[in-house]
């Protein structure tokens, strides 16, 4: 019988071979994000960055769940981001507790509901609103960050609408917003002009100005998708609320007016030059084909949640 004779440079190889399959095997159990460096760059912070609190005032419409689909897959990307969904209704509704539930963020969300009185409304008129939107809903959510959020750890508070464009990267850029200070970066597709952006100073520190076209005498005429502010200052400033007794698209300065100076805004998105965030607005779903079913006693959709 010949014997096998298994030589220290083989068993080397042997060695080296399996260490190589077992950190690959250890780094694929790892990973748990596969986006650009800065999405994993917040996965290996995600500890450490301050909690950003998005507030999304939210109504029943034939889209909505479509538009809190989009809106819970950014969630699910995001690590450090607590969702505050407010729905302009007597009660929560199922299909929000559902989308929360199956998009995985139970424990990263809060579900709240306040329904806005009905003089606030015009009905089948387009737009049908007399008063800005929204007011009741955010007022709601900021007596609940001034009542549950951890002031001794930073936070950040961002008003969100639910039928908005985000990238990914406007949250990245949202995390260095300091203590004490709110962040500004431009917005596409906003007050009739391609993008509303801010003016900065030559060494780019500081907001010297706006571009905006629509109502330009307005304290800060910016979009509310333009701005993210640090948890601190609402709770330094308790009368900061929203509010039905200003005109429309004077929502942003009311708030900000509590809060800061354009002077102390924080400029962000490679200094304002970058557009991460859309003011988009989805058409009203025509049903015609839908309303002639209905009275036929059928309906498209029957026993489905669309
Ligand atoms: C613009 C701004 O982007 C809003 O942040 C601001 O609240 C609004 O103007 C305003 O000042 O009235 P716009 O696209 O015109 O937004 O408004 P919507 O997107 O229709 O509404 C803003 C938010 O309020 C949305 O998240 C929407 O779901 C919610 N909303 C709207 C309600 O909760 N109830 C309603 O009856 C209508
Ligand atoms: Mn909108």
């Amino acid at each position: 019988m010949s014997e096998v004779r298994i030589r220290p440079r083989q068993v080397l190889v042997l060695i080296i071979v399996f260490l190589v399959i077992l950190m690959m095997v250890h780094r694929n159990g790892k990973r748990t994000c596969q986006g650009p460096d800065y999405l994993q760059t917040m996965y290996a912070q995600a500890d450490t960055l301050p909690t950003i609190y998005a507030v999304t005032p939210t109504y029943t419409r034939p889209a909505q769940k479509a538009e809190l689909t989009r809106l819970s897959h950014l969630f699910m990307l995001l690590p450090h981001l607590h969702w505050i969904i407010v729905e302009d209704a007597n009660a929560t509704s199922p299909l929000v507790t559902g989308l929360l539930e199956r998009a995985g963020l139970e424990k990263r969300s809060t579900q709240l509901n306040i329904k806005t009185p009905p003089e606030f409304k015009l009905q089948g008129k387009d737009p049908n609103w007399i008063k800005p939107r929204g007011v009741e809903q955010r007022n709601l959510a900021l007596t609940w960050l001034r009542n549950n959020v951890d002031t001794d750890r930073h936070s950040i508070v961002f008003f969100m609408d639910d039928d908005n464009s985000y990238s990914t990267e406007l949250f990245a850029e949202m995390s260095k917003i300091e203590r004490g200070r709110v962040g500004v970066w431009p917005v596409g597709l906003v007050g009739g002009l391609m993008v509303e952006r801010p003016y900065l100073s030559e060494d780019q520190k500081q907001v010297i100005g706006f571009n905006a076209a629509w109502r330009p005498e307005r304290p800060f005429p910016i979009d509310m998708a333009a701005f993210a502010i640090s948890m601190d200052l609402f709770i330094r400033n308790p009368q900061a609320l929203f509010s039905y007794e200003v005109q429309r698209g004077y929502q942003e300065s009311e708030i900000l007016r509590h809060l800061t100076t354009r002077e102390k805004l924080q400029p962000l998105a490679n200094a304002c030059r970058d557009v991460l965030v859309w003011h988009t607005r989805t058409e009203k779903t025509k049903l015609t084909a839908e309303e002639a079913l209905l009275k036929q006693g059928k309906r498209s959709d029957g026993g489905m949640e669309v």
